[in-house]
């Protein structure tokens, strides 16, 4: 799917509807809504358990354990989150102890998000400023989280570096990071990709398990864990 310039983008979640404002006049992109947002959020929602599932069950369903947000409680955290889209979805999906971060200008569009959908939602999601290079706003936050969610956020090359950091420093040793992503810069592509293979391992979703409704070409998901400290490449 390509960027749309529609002033309202929905987006189905179970029996919910999330509907999103977006301003694509303003100079800063994260007032957009990414396609990346809605193929991370649909993919979750195709292989999230409705039910929790424990420890020891073993199920056909790939990536059921990765969402079940139901049995244990997880933190979570998105990076770069915009108009809030992957983060609410993923609140509806049951993990609810959620904070969208962004940086300063954007935070406006995302709590107008979050307010028109306060009655899908039923709760003030937390948001919080985060720029991704500032470890005083990171240690507030009280990291580690089990799940960083992230998508559309490698485009630029100075801050590719800085992503991969705030990544690191914020996911719990177990936890799991996980990425919509789209190529937007080579130069940023590059850099991100090379710093992230020395900390993560890096599982790149199939395309035949995205939603098949919101499964793009160019747009991919991927699935970070980080290495352990004694991992030998
Ligand atoms: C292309 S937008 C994607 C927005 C949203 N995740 C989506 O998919 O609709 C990239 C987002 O990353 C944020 N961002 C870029 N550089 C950042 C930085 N250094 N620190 C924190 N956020 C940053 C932008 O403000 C923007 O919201």
């Amino acid at each position: 799917m390509k960027f749309t310039d529609s002033p309202v983008i929905e987006l189905p979640i179970r029996d919910s509807l999330l509907s999103i404002q977006q301003d694509n006049g303003s100079m800063h992109v994260g007032t957009s809504v990414w396609p990346c947002s809605l193929v991370l959020a649909k993919f979750a929602e195709r292989w999230a358990p409705t039910t929790p599932i424990s420890d020891n069950t073993t199920t056909n369903r790939p990536y059921s354990h990765l969402f079940d947000f139901h049995s244990k409680r997880r933190r979570a955290i998105e990076l770069g989150t915009g108009c809030g889209a992957a983060g609410m979805a993923f609140y509806l999906l049951g993990l609810t102890d959620i904070v969208l971060t962004d940086i300063s200008p954007v935070m406006p569009a995302l709590k107008h998000n979050l307010k028109r959908n306060k009655p899908v939602l039923n709760k003030n999601l937390k948001t919080s400023v985060l720029y991704w290079n500032n470890q005083d706003q990171m240690k507030t936050l009280n990291p580690p989280f089990h799940v960083v969610i992230a998508a559309d956020v490698v485009y630029i090359e100075e801050s590719a570096a800085q992503l991969v950091g705030a990544m690191e420093a914020l996911v719990a040793d177990d936890g799991v990071v996980l990425l919509g992503y789209q190529l937007r810069s080579p130069e940023a592509h590059e850099l991100f990709w090379e710093m992230c293979e020395k900390v993560f391992m890096i599982e790149k979703v199939p395309h035949e398990d995205l939603h098949p409704d919101y499964a793009y070409e160019e747009t991919d998901v991927y699935i970070f864990k980080k290495k352990k400290k004694n991992t030998v490449d």
